[in-house]
C-alpha cells in the first residue's frame, strides 16, 4: 500500500523524442530526480534498452509524430497508464542538409517539427488548461534565430516553433494558472542531430540534460544550452543583413 502510494505521489512527465540524444539523457535526470517518466520516439527497441535500465519508472509508447492525429491518442493512452502529468518536454526533431532542396526532406522536417510537435503542444496544452497546473517545454533551437542557408526549412521550423511557443506562454501567462511554458535553445549538443561541418561550443547530451533541468525548475522562459550561446543568439539578431548575407 505505502509502496503504490509513492509512485501515486511521484511527479510525471512525458519526454516526446526520448530514444536517443538530449531527451535520452534528459528522461534519466528525471528519474535520478524521482520523476516517473513517459518516453516516446519510433525506435522502439531504444525504448527498450532505457526502460530496462529502471522499469518501474519508465513507461515507453513508440510512434511517428510526422503521421497526424494520431499524436493526441498516443499521448491520452500514455497518461492514463502513467495516472497524470506534472510536465511535458518536446524534444523530437529532424532535420537534414539539403543542398539541392529537396521537397521530400523539407516535407519530412515540416511534418515532423512544424505539424507532429503542433499536434503535441496543444494537446499538452489543452491538458495542462483543464488540470490548473503543468509545464510545457520544447526543445528549438539557436539556428530558429534566423534563416539559415545550409538546412533553409530545419532553421525555418524552428523559428516557427520559437513563435508558436512564445504565442502558447502569451496564452498561458492569461490564464492566471501555475502553467509555465519553456523554450529550451540549444546550441551544438553532440547527438546525431548535430550534422554541421563547422561546430563550437559542442557540449554532451549529458551536460545539455542537466542544464535544461536547473533552467525548468526555474521555470525559465527561453533557456540557452549552454549559457554561452545566448551570445551567439544575440549577434545573430543583431547582425546588420548586408553581413548576415555573406556569411
Ligand atoms: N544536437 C544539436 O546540436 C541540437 C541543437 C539544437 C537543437 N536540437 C534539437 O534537439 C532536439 C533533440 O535532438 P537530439 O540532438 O537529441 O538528436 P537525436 O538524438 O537525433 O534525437 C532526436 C529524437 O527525435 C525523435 N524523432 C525524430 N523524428 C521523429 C518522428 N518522426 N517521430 C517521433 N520521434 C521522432 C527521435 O526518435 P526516433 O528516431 O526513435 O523516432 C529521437 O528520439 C531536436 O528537436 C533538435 O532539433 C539539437
Amino acid at each position: 500500500m505505502r509502496i503504490r502510494l509513492r509512485y501515486y505521489n511521484m511527479k510525471k512527465a512525458i519526454i516526446v523524442g526520448a530514444s536517443s540524444g538530449i531527451g535520452k539523457e534528459f528522461a534519466k535526470v528525471l528519474v535520478t530526480n524521482g520523476y516517473k517518466v513517459g518516453i516516446t520516439g519510433r525506435r522502439e527497441d531504444l525504448l527498450r534498452e532505457i526502460k530496462n535500465e529502471n522499469p518501474e519508472r519508465y513507461l515507453i509508447k513508440s510512434f511517428d509524430i510526422s503521421i497526424p492525429f494520431k499524436n493526441s491518442v498516443y499521448l491520452d493512452e500514455l497518461v492514463s497508464e502513467l495516472g497524470g502529468l506534472d510536465l511535458l518536454v518536446i524534444s523530437s526533431g529532424t532535420g537534414n542538409p539539403n543542398e539541392y532542396l529537396d521537397f521530400a526532406i523539407e516535407k519530412l522536417t515540416l511534418d515532423t517539427n512544424v505539424y507532429g510537435i503542433t499536434e503535441i503542444a496543444d494537446w499538452g496544452f489543452n491538458y495542462f488548461r483543464n488540470q490548473g497546473h503543468g509545464h510545457l517545454a520544447v526543445i528549438t533551437s539557436v539556428a530558429g534565430m534566423r534563416g539559415g542557408r545550409f538546412a533553409t526549412v530545419y532553421a525555418a521550423s524552428k523559428a516557427y516553433q520559437i513563435n508558436y511557443f512564445e504565442g502558447l506562454r502569451q496564452k498561458a501567462k492569461k490564464l492566471k494558472i501555475p502553467f509555465y511554458v519553456t523554450d529550451i535553445r540549444p546550441g551544438f549538443v553532440d547527438t546525431a542531430m548535430a550534422k554541421s561541418d563547422y561546430k563550437f561550443w559542442v557540449c554532451s547530451p549529458q551536460v545539455a540534460a542537466k542544464q535544461i533541468y536547473k533552467k525548468l525548475l526555474k521555470k525559465k522562459k527561453i533557456a540557452y544550452i549552454t549559457n554561452r550561446w545566448i551570445l551567439i543568439a544575440y549577434i545573430m539578431k543583431l547582425l546588420p543583413k548586408w553581413i548576415y548575407d555573406r556569411i
